[in-house]
């Protein structure tokens, strides 16, 4: 049974009540994600990748057609999903600790203090903050600000992680210690977490993710299924010919991506 279904979903931001054709920015997307997968969704930008996931988190609603979570359509916001920004959405004043222990005290109202504070310290430490517990936002570098975000999303114990670009403001060396970080934690984690990551990055997408989709402006161009299995070794998987099979079709999505913009210009390739 799928955990998310995008039926026929189409969106607008005009609210003028008439849907003119060409103010969508979603038309026709129909999708359904499993419980447990890790989903990358990838897309030149404007296509309408961060839009999906507001309506996946219920910030927005579908012009046209229904999302369904669990078979129920989504109407708000709710605690089964959580998202994860490109910036550090921390609160300045709380020490890492106390961020993530504010976020699972929103999501798990029958903890003990004492219950919140070990699991904060316990996803803390998962992240590989353990010597950071009691430093503030201001004192961290900006991965390390991510981490304790990630340790927050991750502590409030969502069925569905949204992720924006989680990654897309630190240095190359820090990502790769996060893609293996999130890779590692959702991998040992008992629960079946689905992920919906939005990524521009061809090589982040297919380390991570049991699918790529592929978005051209306002639509689906394709899913790949990606399927390298559990406990992704970096080396192996960069080095095999399936992963330079799969960025080569994601290349050639690209390509005709520009393609079609350099058509309307009149250019040519
Ligand atoms: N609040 C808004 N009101 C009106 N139009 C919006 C709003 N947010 C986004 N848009 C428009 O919707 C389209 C899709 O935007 P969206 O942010 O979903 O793109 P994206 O794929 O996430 O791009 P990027 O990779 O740059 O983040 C763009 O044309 C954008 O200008
Ligand atoms: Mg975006």
């Amino acid at each position: 049974m799928a955990n998310i279904t995008l039926d026929n979903v189409s969106f607008t931001y005009d609210s003028s009540g008439t849907v003119r054709e060409d103010s969508l920015v979603l038309k026709d997307i129909n999708l359904a994600i499993n419980k447990g997968e890790f989903v990358c969704v990838i897309g030149s930008s404007g296509c309408g990748k961060s839009t999906l996931i507001r309506l996946l988190e219920g910030l927005n609603f579908p012009t046209l057609g229904k999302i369904m979570i669990n078979d129920k359509e989504v109407k708000g916001p709710g605690k089964d999903r959580c998202v994860v920004f490109q910036h550090y959405s921390l609160f300045r004043w709380f020490t890492a600790k106390e961020n993530v222990a504010f976020g699972i005290k929103q999501n798990k109202k029958d903890l003990s203090r004492k219950e919140i504070e070990e699991s904060a310290v316990d996803y803390l430490n998962k992240v590989g903050l353990e010597n950071y517990h009691d430093t503030y936002p201001f004192q961290m570098s900006g991965g390390q600000q991510q981490r304790v975000v990630i340790a927050r999303a991750l502590a409030m114990d969502p069925d569905i992680l949204l992720m924006d670009e989680p990654f897309g403001a630190v240095d190359a060396r820090t990502r790769s210690t996060l893609q293996d970080m999130l890779l590692q934690i959702c991998e040992n984690e008992q629960k079946k977490r689905t992920v919906v990551f939005i990524t521009h990055d061809f090589d982040e997408a297919i380390f991570l993710s049991t699918r790529v989709i592929f978005m051209q402006p306002k639509k689906i161009r394709d899913e790949i299924t990606v399927d390298f299995g559990s406990r992704r070794v970096r080396a192996d998987i960069f080095r095999s010919d399936d992963f330079n099979r799969l960025r080569n079709q994601l290349m050639s999505y690209f390509y005709e991506d520009i393609g079609e913009k350099l058509d309307i210009t009149g250019a040519s390739l």
